[in-house]
């Protein structure tokens, strides 16, 4: 078998003696070993029980539970209104500039409870980083707008040529910028300064991404280019989307959570929830006969 071996410690679950996990280079899916039968199941990145959210006295979340595999792409889909931005900014703590927004419940990030008392914020907005609707470049240079995170963090100088290269390149975008990194991000397109901010997203290391309808904005050949870069990245990242374009989900996720009204409907494979869904409220909804 290929892969690194990763001691488990206490994340082994009950039902498996296995000692180790084993991340395949192929596959997305680890393989706990047992002494019997191997089974493949999905390590989850993000873990949310009964998670509950107001905006003062008005309730957002009602109780959403959701495991969210490592090294995929989850989509999320439903109305306008129902609760899909808050939640994903529950997953980096987003909401906490939101006065009066009251949270209950847990989000758990790589077993880690995100609203424990002295969780560092920054370092975990770093690990989760965040794509906007609307690309939002900082008014500088193309390369100052990928350098500025590492500089924060302290990345010294003679390292950051090599950071910007490379979070540009992964971003698809280092060919199309690489002649002009010293002028204004802002007079790049609309795609481009979206795959900016993909690439100021790479260039801190995170290990989930969030993007919050990031083409909605986009012609169909820079969002071709996203959803190509997000199939792309689930190999070393975990990619949260929320999208209201339907065949979009289809297209690039591997997991589709349904949201109507702050609650979760249903979540599983893509595949199952638009071919077999199981609520008659999400069949509606992705048929389009509401919403
Ligand atoms: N900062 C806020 N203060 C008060 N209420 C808010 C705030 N942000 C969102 N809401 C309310 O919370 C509910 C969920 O909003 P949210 O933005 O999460 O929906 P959404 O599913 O992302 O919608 P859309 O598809 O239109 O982006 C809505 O009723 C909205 O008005
Ligand atoms: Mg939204």
């Amino acid at each position: 078998m290929t892969g690194n071996i990763i001691e488990t410690g206490s994340e082994t679950p009950m039902d498996s003696p296995a000692k180790y996990r084993v991340y395949p280079s192929a596959e997305n899916f680890v393989k706990f070993e047992s002494q019997k039968n191997p089974v493949s199941v999905p390590p989850n990145s993000i873990t949310v029980s009964d998670l509950k959210l107001w905006y003062g006295p008005v309730q957002a979340l009602k109780g959403i539970t959701l495991n969210i595999p490592k090294n995929c792409v989850y989509s999320f889909i439903g109305p306008s209104g129902c609760g899909k931005s808050t939640f994903l900014r529950t997953m980096n703590r987003m909401n906490d500039m939101v006065p009066n927004c009251k949270i209950e419940g847990k989000v758990m990030v790589d077993g880690h409870d995100i609203y424990e008392k002295g969780v560092d914020v920054v370092d975990l907005r770093k690990r989760v980083g965040m794509v906007f609707q609307k690309a939002n470049p900082f008014p500088m240079s193309i390369y100052d707008n990928v350098a500025y995170g590492p500089r924060i963090h302290g990345v010294p100088k003679k390292e950051l040529d090599g950071i910007v290269e490379n979070a540009l390149r992964r971003a698809a975008l280092w060919d199309e910028v690489k002649d002009r990194l010293k002028t204004s991000a802002l007079s790049l397109s609309g795609g481009q300064q979206q795959r900016l901010c993909i690439a100021r997203t790479l260039a801190v290391s995170p290990e989930i991404i969030l993007f919050d309808e990031p083409c909605s904005a986009l012609d169909p050949i820079s969002t071709g280019k996203i959803e190509e870069l997000m199939t792309e990245l689930k190999s070393d990242y975990t990619i949260v989307v929320v999208t209201h374009n339907m065949q979009q989900a289809a297209r690039v996720s591997d997991y589709t959570a349904f949201f109507l009204s702050g609650e979760l409907i249903e979540a599983g494979e893509t595949i199952e929830i638009f071919e077999n869904p199981k609520d008659i409220r999400t069949e509606e909804y992705i048929t389009g006969r509401f919403g």
